[in-house]
């Protein structure tokens, strides 16, 4: 099948840049002598998941338990789920989800929730790993650093269905800090604190064998704390309009990874000062302040238009568009983008290669 016969708005992945960028990424970790769990809440997909692991990962990241169900069935192994599971009921999925794949990691920030789990993890005759997460400034969620920390840690230890593997820290707020020595100053700032916690935690003699963090954003940055065991960096396999921006260490724009993912469109109609295509709300994520931007296509700038709409501002009469045009678009931003759709058309050049199905898509439960 050819790139002109995909039906529209469809999510396209170019196979060349992804593969490049897994490469890129392997070839960082093992330079810096870290280990990779990648975050798969970017792209909620087993296909994408199974190829990083072959790629030298340790397994993925999951936000949800949901995405975390999906990737365990689909044989992802080496789960770690990145937000704190307290509801009766996601406790049960958990215990009943490690019984089936044994090494799934959860963190913890509570120690309400820590009983919770001990109990629930003995009844149901399995172990739950464990990592504190560890609240680095993004008031979102963790444990304070330090004694509080200490005090969970050693609660985690001491119940006999639960086991300590060490830390999570993930500093959300440095992510997209601009320019990349800022950046950098931002991450060492933010994640001090769970490297000194790290210490205290060795000290006590708690495990500390995983000690896991880092975004896209960071992966250069945090890679060089030598407490950091693993990155769980997700945009970078696929990256988006919003990480190209933040800048990189080589310059204004992080191009380190390529984008490798787009929305192709159809312009549906066409007047004198506009076209529209058929990509609107529906097509790419709205969350950012700045609007998808066409790929290799000057001439137009997008605007959404509605839920199933965009208009192109024709910016240059002599590249006015055509009835019928496909044009691709870079997103925003790509997690929430992958989110909107079933299947990602995975692209050598202009040919289909294969079908991918985001199969975890609107698991957020
Ligand atoms: C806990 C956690 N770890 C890591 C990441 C890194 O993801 P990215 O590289 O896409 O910014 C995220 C993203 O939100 C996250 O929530």
């Amino acid at each position: 099948m050819h790139r002109d016969e995909i039906p529209t708005p469809a999510l396209l992945l170019d196979r060349d840049r992804f593969e490049r960028n897994l490469a890129r990424m392997a070839a960082h970790v093992r330079n810096t002598g870290k280990a990779l769990r990648p975050h798969a809440k970017t792209h909620r997909c087993p296909e994408i998941a199974h190829r990083q692991v072959a790629a030298g990962a340790l397994g993925v990241a999951c936000a949800k338990l949901g995405e975390a169900e999906v990737m365990a069935r689909a044989g992802v192994r080496g789960l770690l789920i990145t937000t704190e599971v307290v509801a009766p009921g996601g406790i049960r999925r958990l215990t009943r989800l490690t019984g089936e794949a044994a090494d799934t990691m959860i963190v913890v920030d509570h120690p309400d929730n820590v009983r919770a789990l001990a109990s629930a993890a003995a009844e149901d005759g399995v172990t739950l790993n464990v990592l504190v997460d560890i609240h680095v400034g993004a008031r979102r969620t963790g444990v304070e650093p330090g004694e509080p920390a200490l005090a969970l840690g050693r609660l985690v230890a001491e119940q006999r269905a639960l086991r300590l593997r060490g830390l999570q820290g993930y500093a959300g707020q440095c992510a997209h800090v601009m320019g990349w020595a800022a950046r950098r100053d931002a991450s060492h700032k933010a994640m001090a604190p769970l490297m000194e916690t790290r210490e205290r935690f060795a000290g006590a003699g708690l495990p500390v064998e995983i000690v896991a963090g880092a975004s896209t954003g960071t992966y250069d940055i945090d890679s060089e704390l030598a407490g950091l065991t693993e990155l769980q960096s997700g945009s970078y396999c696929v990256m988006d309009l919003d990480y190209r921006r933040v800048g990189g260490r080589a310059g204004a724009a992080l191009t380190d990874f390529e984008m490798a993912l787009t929305v192709v469109s159809t312009v549906v109609s066409v007047a004198a000062d506009r076209a529209m295509v058929d990509a609107g709300l529906k097509a790419f994520s709205t969350d950012k302040p700045f609007p998808p931007e066409a790929v290799e296509r000057p001439g137009v700038e997008y605007g959404f238009a509605g839920d199933e709409h965009g208009r192109l501002t024709i910016v240059d009469a002599a590249r006015a568009p055509r009835l019928g045009e496909r044009i691709e678009f870079f997103p925003p931003h790509c997690d929430p983008t992958f989110n909107l759709y079933d299947r990602v058309w995975v692209m050598r050049g202009t040919a289909v290669e294969a079908v991918w199905e985001i199969a975890a898509r609107g698991r957020s439960d």
